[in-house]
């Protein structure tokens, strides 16, 4: 097989029907139909609906990947598709439209873990070479710190959130403050309007080891909003922002000092904040730390992460998986694909 090759992946987990195709590290198709608006009345994603959603818009969003990216699904080395963690109904609606393009047309096939995908979307920066880097994963489901290494055959958790995750302490005090679903995008907003310093609230876990904890924080701000009605909501916003963006990189570059390595990548859906991603380019500069943050677009859920995980594996010559690999609602972040 060829050392770039070309492979397509499909993503299922949650709300987006998201398919993306690369050949190598160079992306060449990312194209994205998302339930989330279906969902908006609900204050969160209804797995039924996500599902059904799935179903409808997989065959248009293939086709037009592949009309973007100018190839044929002939042209294709191998198919790639998230097989977990995520929502099971949504899961095997994509796992299953996989299955059918790779047997009609004979194609290896590869099951592979949402979560390392999140952090291979950062090989589709060709201007890089693939260097060991800390991982920050921060996303709806996961807030973890990852040494990674070798991409496509294992990765190292160091840390992990030991109850909420960070995108969903976003989502929960978007909640709280009668904000839009989802939740990130609306405080991150809302944010831009408050002072970061106004409100001193607690930084779970601070001194403690690479593990993350949101639940203190969400029951301060919640108590600090019954307690002062009159609060400026943009203020708590901001202050509750700031809280978890200093968290996330306090530990992040305590990884990165701790084990000698002098990259960090931060992805998932919480890497588009804008606070986080300004916070980190200013202390990874003091720190002497490259920072790698993705395009926004590929930091919160895309195929073009299904696929360039798919690709890593096949350019380190990993076996494809074997029909009926497992769709799996939870994973170990350290499994990349499996059988
Ligand atoms: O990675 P992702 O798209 O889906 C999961 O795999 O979970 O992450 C979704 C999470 C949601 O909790 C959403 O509120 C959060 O990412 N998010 C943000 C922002 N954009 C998305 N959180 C903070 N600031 C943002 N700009
Ligand atoms: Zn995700």
């Amino acid at each position: 097989m060829s050392s770039r090759p070309l492979v397509l992946g499909i993503e299922t987990s949650c709300d987006e029907t998201a398919v993306g195709i690369v050949r190598g590290r160079t992306l060449l198709a990312n194209v994205i139909a998302s339930s989330v608006e279906e969902h908006a009345r609900f204050g969160g994603v209804v797995p039924e609906i996500a599902s059904r959603a799935h179903l409808e818009a997989m065959p248009s969003v293939v086709q037009e990947a592949l009309k973007v990216a100018r190839v044929s699904l002939e042209d294709l080395d191998a198919i790639g598709v998230t097989a977990g963690p995520g929502l099971i109904g949504a899961l095997l609606v994509g796992t299953s439209a996989a299955h059918g393009i790779a047997l009609a047309l004979d194609k290896p096939l590869y099951g592979v873990n949402h979560l390392s995908s999140h952090l291979a979307v950062d090989a589709l920066d060709e201007s890089r070479p693939l260097t060991p880097a800390i991982g920050l994963l921060v996303s709806g489901g996961h807030s973890s710190i990852i040494e990674m290494s070798d991409m496509a055959r294992s990765v190292k958790v160091l840390g992990e959130t030991i109850d909420d995750a960070a995108g969903e302490a976003f989502d929960k005090i978007a909640r709280i403050l009668e904000l839009d679903f989802p939740g990130g995008p609306a405080i991150d907003r809302l944010a831009k309007e408050g002072d970061p310093g106004a409100i001193d609230f607690p930084r779970g876990l601070a001194n403690s080891d690479y593990n993350f904890s949101f639940s203190g924080l969400k029951t301060a701000v919640s108590r600090y909003l019954k307690e002062v009605p009159t609060a400026h909501r943009a203020d708590v916003a901001a202050s509750f922002q700031e809280a978890v963006v200093d968290v996330l990189l306090e530990k992040a570059l305590r990884a990165c000092r701790d084990t000698g390595i002098e990259a960090l990548i931060i992805a998932g859906g919480v890497a588009a904040n804008s606070r986080l991603r300004a916070q980190a380019a200013e202390r990874c500069q003091v720190a002497r730390v490259e920072l790698r943050t993705p395009p926004v677009a590929l930091c919160t859920d895309n195929g073009a992460m299904v696929a360039a995980m798919t690709s890593l594996a096949v350019s380190a010559g990993i076996a494809p998986s074997t029909v009926g690999f497992p769709t799996l609602s939870t994973v170990p972040l350290a499994q990349p694909t499996w059988k």
